[in-house]
């Protein structure tokens, strides 16, 4: 099928190109990865920086995930410990940034990081951010392509439905297989999660041979754009729902509501890692079916579904 969309570029190697092209010269490209698709800009430059912020109307105090092709490239940027060993080597490329402590020469540009002291760095998987990643000498800032406090996009289309017109080249990598943001994980200290993803607290204890400590509620916020609303599909989000109010779209896992336009299904046999990645497709097609509210089943808190509960939790703080 042909695209709709002027600004929407399947990926070959004379889009390659001028996608480098464009970064070179510190304007933006949306770029897709394994998770959701990201708005990408040279790390390096205060201008990818500022026009990053600008469009997705994002807070300043909010820092961005640093991606970079592999572990050779950030020895000028952040300091290496154990723990990043370890993971980097069971679980890289792939859907988990790491926050590690900045070294005092590093190229990336401060206001990336909210002038932090720390940098979150990521090694996306997916092969059309990787074969760009591969071909820069810099690496990208690449928050989620939406705009600020919405749902993260997970196709090219997304990236149209928040921007419209506003980003020039967004690049067609098709669906986004994860479906919800990389786990974050702290390692400036003892290892901690600020950020549930697809790779569980529990894969990272057992690469680690270590327990990592749950956070309370009284534990100070380290991501400072974690703190506020997020995830929001616009409307009203009830959680743990029992029983739909017969006008609500009601979102659940199984298969015993086939027929009923009222009812979205995450997962039809209720897998938990299909549920995670169907999240934010579901919720941005039912905003776009004018409903007025969303109802939520309760989701087991187990693996896939900690993510999942943290994300739909958010969208209806
Ligand atoms: O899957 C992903 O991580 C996607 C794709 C595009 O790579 N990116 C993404 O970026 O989700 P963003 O900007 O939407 O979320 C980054 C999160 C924010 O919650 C931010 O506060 C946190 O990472 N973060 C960034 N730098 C940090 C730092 N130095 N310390 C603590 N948290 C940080
Ligand atoms: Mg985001």
């Amino acid at each position: 099928m042909k695209n709709i969309y002027s600004n929407i570029f399947p990926f070959n190697k004379k889009i390659l190109n001028k996608t480098i092209k464009v970064l070179d010269k510190g304007n933006v490209a949306a770029l897709p990865t394994e998770t959701v698709y990201g708005l990408a800009g040279n790390a390096y430059l205060r201008d990818s920086i500022r026009r990053i912020y600008k469009l997705k109307k994002r807070p300043e105090i909010n820092p961005l995930i640093i991606h970079y092709h592999n572990i050779n490239q950030i020895v000028g940027d952040v300091i290496i410990n154990n723990s990043f060993k370890k993971l980097y080597l069971a679980l890289c490329p792939g859907p988990i940034t790491f926050i590690l402590k900045r070294k005092i020469k590093s190229k990336i540009h401060p206001s990336a990081c909210a002038k932090l002291k720390t940098v979150a760095i990521r090694f996306p998987k997916h092969k059309v951010v990787r074969s760009i990643l591969k071909k820069i000498r810099y690496p990208l800032a690449m928050p989620s392509a939406n705009i600020s406090s919405n749902v993260s996009p997970v196709c090219a289309a997304d990236v149209v439905d928040e921007f419209k017109n506003k980003i020039s080249l967004i690049v067609d990598g098709g669906q986004s297989k994860i479906g919800i943001e990389s786990t974050v994980v702290d390692l400036t200290n003892k290892p901690r999660i600020l950020r549930p993803g697809i790779i569980d607290i529990k894969k990272i204890e057992k690469i680690l041979k270590l327990k990592i400590k749950k956070d309370n509620k009284n534990f100070r916020i380290k991501s400072p754009g974690m703190l506020k609303k997020h995830y929001s599909p616009g409307i009203p989000v009830l959680i743990n729902q029992t029983k739909s109010d017969n006008k609500s779209a009601f979102i659940y896992l199984g298969d015993r509501h086939k027929k009923n336009k009222l009812f979205f299904s995450l997962s039809k046999n209720s897998n938990l890692k299909q549920a995670a990645s169907n999240l934010y497709k579901v919720l941005r097609a039912i905003k776009k079916k004018s409903f007025k509210k969303i109802q939520i089943c309760k989701i087991p808190h187990i693996g896939p579904g900690i993510a999942i509960n943290d994300r739909i939790k958010r969208a209806a703080n």
